[in-house]
């Protein structure tokens, strides 16, 4: 007879059983269901597409702008004719749901066969309700949050008519010159990819028809970020080594979450400009990743291949067709040239239909079949900028903050403290929400002035403006011609500004100065080759500095700025983005100290231009720094460190970390080493944290970055308490793409480090053996 213990154990193996089965059965049962689904999704269009004209079909790849935006070069002519005639696909600018409804009643009501648009937005960094730009995002560290912003956009753009946003921007970027390094999260590969995939998750859910998930738009398909010397739409030139370790991370992570769709970028990839690239977008984004969304080109991308010097319109059309692209924005190459070209035999039918598929499938995915008026929805108005929404967008700008300089604790500031806040950007709203912030109306963002009047607790403020915010005309011109509203003041010169500010701060225990771009500074075409403030910002910094009166710089801008001077001269400084439309609440909360600031840097701040391309995951050189050794890898005139590095920001408070203790230090595939450190907070303030993960590998067949982001949790202790947190370190963390581009990891030592940013860390060693 059995004992209980033997009882017990046949129980278990006996439940384990049934769990098993029960698992396995889901999985039929699911895998059924998704056949059974794609089936019938695939019946539909085979279907629908027997039914269309040649020309149909060309209609469905256009993909022109027409409403209330204007986001590039050329402008779409005719496109409701268009769309009544069957030559539309989707479109983009349009929202709101009257002016929604009116262009889908065309292409539902007047064409043939009736079928539904796609309506596309740039929705990046929310619909109405502004959060940070992504930059300003991605420094909260906060992957849930950053979902949440995604979330919340879904709802706004949905309840305002669209369907398909251009987000996530997941270009890794190492040049701030580069203005579009605004929209994406810096420079790592590893934190990047993390983001992305929690932005398809935000804007997507698990169903792409609910009536408030939207299809996400991965861009800019590829390696934009690398545009040479910064120089917005400059040549990209790669090895494959380094494509795919740094660059290509983000892209598959939103594709292996399950992005509807993809843009191709305007950059050409090592001679081929990416709408032409067979490789890119076939080869690579096709056959290896296996995506099945819908590939669409950036805003003339087609036809800028021309001017790159690939072909003539009709051939560009073929080359982009033929390389993969589904549809053409802006262009009309397609509508133009296909036809000729399929009876030229230069373009097949199957090719057309290929497109013609996956732009019909996002609809069906999207349910526009079923209702075409599924996103258009009067009664959604109050989910637009509703409470909820306002206090996440205030919760990220808070997060998002980063506090770069606090010499002698300046920060916060003690309620009875005398404030003079001076400078151009301490009333403005019209810069809070940022370049790219679509339908975002920067008159309901929040000035600090305005966040200031409701704290009657804090009433002991004077404020001068001290400058205007760029008296440089040629620039403030190039600005005001895309609505910057950059004015000049009327009533004062501008050394009567400045003296004025003088005398204000003068009569002040603490000079607060808000300063930085304006919102157009950085984003699209908005590249820079100085990257510090305006000529004018810097003097009245400079003026104010000379008081002898302690100073905090509040920042505004949309990349990391050179802050030498700054950081020798100023007290305490706080990067606060372009932070949306609850900039101020925010901003005044962390000057007060009821909220502390935890926010850490995505992308290296550079001492000067010359150090750019400045990264913290370089590679080592034959010859590292070395101060005893003039043939090693330097400048004469500046370090080679960089003045903030990835990473890095401070608390109120302060964190220690202990050594690091390893449970082993030999890793075996199929294993973990448990990489353990107790975070002490031992300042006044409770405070967040974000511990970050880094390994090295010391030996390898192609040489490896000095360290490497594999992991970063983001803690909250209370003053005075310790936390011991444990990182996981496996085989699959230590994997890179090697000279052969297989995906492999290589026995040998390795370093890990835990620390507080990407230069400050506790180290330890191990060996990974095969
Ligand atoms: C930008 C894209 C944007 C598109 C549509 C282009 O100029 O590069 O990021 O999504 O315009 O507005």
């Amino acid at each position: 007879m059995f004992n209980s213990s033997t009882k017990a154990k046949y129980k278990n193996i006996f439940m384990k059983k049934i769990i098993v089965t029960i698992v396995i059965c889901l999985l039929a049962f699911n895998m059924y269901a998704q056949t059974s689904k794609e089936k019938k999704m695939d019946d539909f269009i085979t279907d629908l597409m027997s039914k269309m004209t040649l020309e149909e079909k060309i209609g469905q790849l256009n993909l022109p702008s027409i409403g209330f935006d204007v986001t590039g070069p050329v402008l779409s002519k005719d496109v409701e004719g268009k769309i009544k005639r069957g030559s539309v696909g989707a479109v983009f600018n349009t929202y709101t749901p009257d002016a929604v409804r009116k262009l889908q009643d065309i292409a539902v009501k007047e064409t043939r066969l009736k079928i539904p648009l796609i309506f596309g937005y740039d929705v990046i960094h929310g619909h109405k309700t502004i959060f940070p730009i992504p930059l300003g995002l991605a420094a909260s560290w906060d992957t849930a949050l950053i979902r949440m912003t995604a979330r919340a956009a879904a709802d706004e753009a949905t309840a305002d008519g669209l369907n398909w946003v251009f987000s996530p921007m997941v270009d890794i970027a190492r040049d701030p010159r580069w203005g579009r390094v605004s929209e994406g999260a810096g420079e790592d590969p590893f934190l990047g990819s993390q983001i992305a995939k929690k932005m398809i998750e935000g804007y997507q859910g698990n169903n792409l028809s609910a009536d408030s998930t939207v299809m996400a738009c991965v861009k800019h398909f590829a390696l934009y970020g690398a545009a040479e010397a910064g120089r917005d739409y400059n040549t990209v030139d790669m090895s494959l080594v380094k494509m795919y370790n740094d660059y290509l991370p983000p892209y598959k992570a939103a594709i292996d979450a399950g992005a509807g769709s993809v843009m191709s970028s305007f950059n050409e990839i090592n001679g081929v400009p990416a709408s032409a690239n067979k490789w890119l977008l076939t080869d690579l984004l096709r056959k290896q990743w296996s995506f099945t969304g819908l590939i669409a080109t950036d805003y003339t991308a087609i036809n800028e291949m021309i001017n790159h010097g690939v072909g003539d319109s009709a051939h560009v059309a073929d080359l982009a067709l033929n390389a993969g692209v589904d549809m053409d924005m802006v262009g009309e190459l397609f509508l133009l040239e296909l036809p000729t070209l399929v009876k030229q035999n230069k373009v097949s039918v199957k090719a057309i239909d290929s497109a013609c598929r996956f732009v019909l499938e996002a609809k069906y995915k999207l349910g526009l079949f079923d209702d075409p008026y599924k996103y258009v929805s009067n009664d959604r108005s109050k989910e637009i900028m509703s409470d909820d929404k306002l206090a996440l967008s205030k919760q990220a700008a808070e997060e998002s903050i980063v506090l770069l300089k606090n010499a002698s604790n300046i920060l916060p500031l003690k309620p009875d403290t005398k404030i003079a806040f001076i400078g151009p950007l301490v009333t403005d709203k019209r810069n809070l929400i940022g370049n790219w912030s679509g339908a975002g109306d920067w008159k309901k963002a929040i000035s600090i002035w305005d966040a200031l009047q409701q704290k009657p607790q804090h009433k002991n403020y004077s404020y001068a403006k001290g400058c205007n915010l760029i008296d440089d005309s040629l620039l403030r011109k190039k600005l005001n011609e895309h609505d910057a509203q950059i004015e000049i003041d009327s009533t004062s010169t501008p050394q009567q500004l400045l003296d004025n500010a003088v005398v204000v701060a003068k009569q002040s225990d603490v000079i607060v100065a808000v300063l930085g771009e304006s919102f157009g500074m950085s984003g699209e075409a908005a590249s820079r080759s100085n990257i510090g403030l305006p000529d004018n910002q810097e003097k009245l910094l400079r003026a104010l500095q000379a008081t002898g009166k302690p100073v905090i710089l509040i920042l505004m801008n949309g990349r990391p700025l050179t802050l030498e001077w700054e950081n020798e001269n100023i007290n305490g400084i706080l990067e606060t983005w372009f932070a949306g439309t609850q900039a101020g609440p925010a901003i005044t909360d962390i000057l007060f100290g009821n909220f502390n600031p935890c926010g850490k840097t995505t992308m290296t701040f550079p001492v000067n231009v010359g150090q750019i391309p400045i990264y913290y995951n370089a590679k080592n050189t034959g010859r590292p720094f070395d101060a005893n050794n003039k043939y090693t890898s330097k400048y004469l005139d500046v370090s080679n460190e960089p003045l903030f590095p990835f990473g890095y920001g401070l608390s109120y408070t302060s964190f220690t970390y202990s050594d690091i203790t390893l449970d082993q230090n030999k890793l075996y595939p199929g294993k973990k080493i448990t990489a353990s450190v107790s975070i002490t907070n031992n300042g006044n303030y409770d405070g967040y944290e974000v511990a970050e993960l880094y390994t090295r590998d010391l030996q390898a067949s192609i040489t490896r970055p000095v360290k490497e982001l594999k992991g970063f949790q983001r803690i909250f202790l209370k003053k005075g308490e310790s936390k011991e947190i444990h990182f996981s370190i496996t085989e699959n963390d230590l994997k890179f793409f090697n000279g052969d581009l297989r995906w492999t990891s290589e026995p040998g030592p390795f370093k890990l480090f835990i620390g507080g940013n990407s230069i400050d860390c506790k180290e330890a060693d191990f060996q990974l053996l095969h």
